[in-house]
């Protein structure tokens, strides 16, 4: 990591659950690069207390819970870190996804709704109210920087993705609009890096994960993206390296969406 490619930038980094999360990897490359940071994840995945582990090898980040669905939770969050750093912010990571369907094993055409309605505000519409508690509170300098982790099911269907694909769908498009918005009204950036399959809590509660993951890898020229790449990916776009970089979601996945077949898959196939 670049020591000084984040030297005097202050964020706020959503999602980082244990030493697996892709936040986690963020948080640790952002404090190498020089970066400042507050972490925050909901209140119930703080009970391991892992994220005070974290926060220590982070020069003693602040923590700040907030549930990302309740917009006075997220008030309270960005003020706090405001507060924390006597000024405004330049780069948020939104990390989060969860789908109660998912967990709970509903088939997709049987979905319960009241889930469905969950899975799209937890893991699609906090990116919506991340954003306007930001704007609104004009919490973020010019050319601040907002990443948000998304998958390639919002576009191609992976049927054990489930309503999670619908939300990152929405998860995109919201990157689009508030991307618009933001960066007319504040220069703010709004991106999505679509990462290739990981090894984390979240990933792992999907179905089939460890056929499916090495399906990915080997549809992928370079391979499977790991979370420290995927890291590394993120410091980058808030770096001032990416500066006319909005509104994109960027595949962060070996080479994967651009893949037909590979040769390794076609083996597979051959008669005996
Ligand atoms: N792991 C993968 O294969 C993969 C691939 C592509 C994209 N992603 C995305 O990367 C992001 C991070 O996931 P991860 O794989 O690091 O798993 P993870 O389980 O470590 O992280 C998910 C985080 O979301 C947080 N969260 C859930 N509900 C919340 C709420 N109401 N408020 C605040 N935080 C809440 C969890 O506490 C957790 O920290 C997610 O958006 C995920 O969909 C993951």
């Amino acid at each position: 990591m670049t020591p000084e490619l984040l030297k005097g930038k202050k964020g706020i980094i959503f999602g980082a659950l244990n030493s697996q999360s892709i936040a986690w990897k963020v948080a640790e490359q952002a404090h190498a690069a020089g970066a400042e940071f507050v972490l925050t994840n909901a209140p119930v995945a703080m009970r391991m207390g892992e994220i005070n582990e974290l926060a220590a090898k982070c020069g003693g980040a602040k923590v700040i819970p907030a549930d990302a669905t309740n917009v006075d939770d997220l008030k309270h969050l960005v003020q706090g870190a405001m507060d924390q750093f006597g000024g405004k912010i330049d780069f948020v990571l939104h990390s989060i996804g969860m789908s109660p369907n998912v967990r709970k094993n509903k088939h997709y055409t049987e979905v319960n709704y009241n889930w469905y309605q969950q899975t799209m505000d937890v893991s699609a519409i906090s990116l919506h109210k991340t954003l306007a508690v930001c704007k609104d509170l004009d919490a973020l300098n010019e050319w601040g920087s907002v990443v948000a982790l998304t998958y390639i099911a919002a576009q191609r269907i992976f049927p054990d993705y489930n309503d999670m694909a619908d939300a990152k769908s929405l998860l995109e498009s919201i990157t689009r609009s508030f991307g618009y918005h933001y960066g007319v009204a504040k220069k703010v950036r709004v991106n999505t890096i679509s990462q290739s399959p990981t090894v984390t809590t979240a990933g792992s509660g999907v179905k089939g994960f460890d056929e499916f993951i090495s399906y990915s890898e080997q549809m992928s020229p370079l391979g499977n993206a790991d979370a420290e790449s995927c890291a590394n990916y993120c410091i980058a776009m808030f770096s001032d390296l990416t500066k006319y970089v909005t509104m994109q979601n960027l595949f962060h996945d070996g080479g994967f969406s651009n893949t037909g077949v590979t040769q390794q898959v076609i083996e597979k196939f051959k008669a005996e």
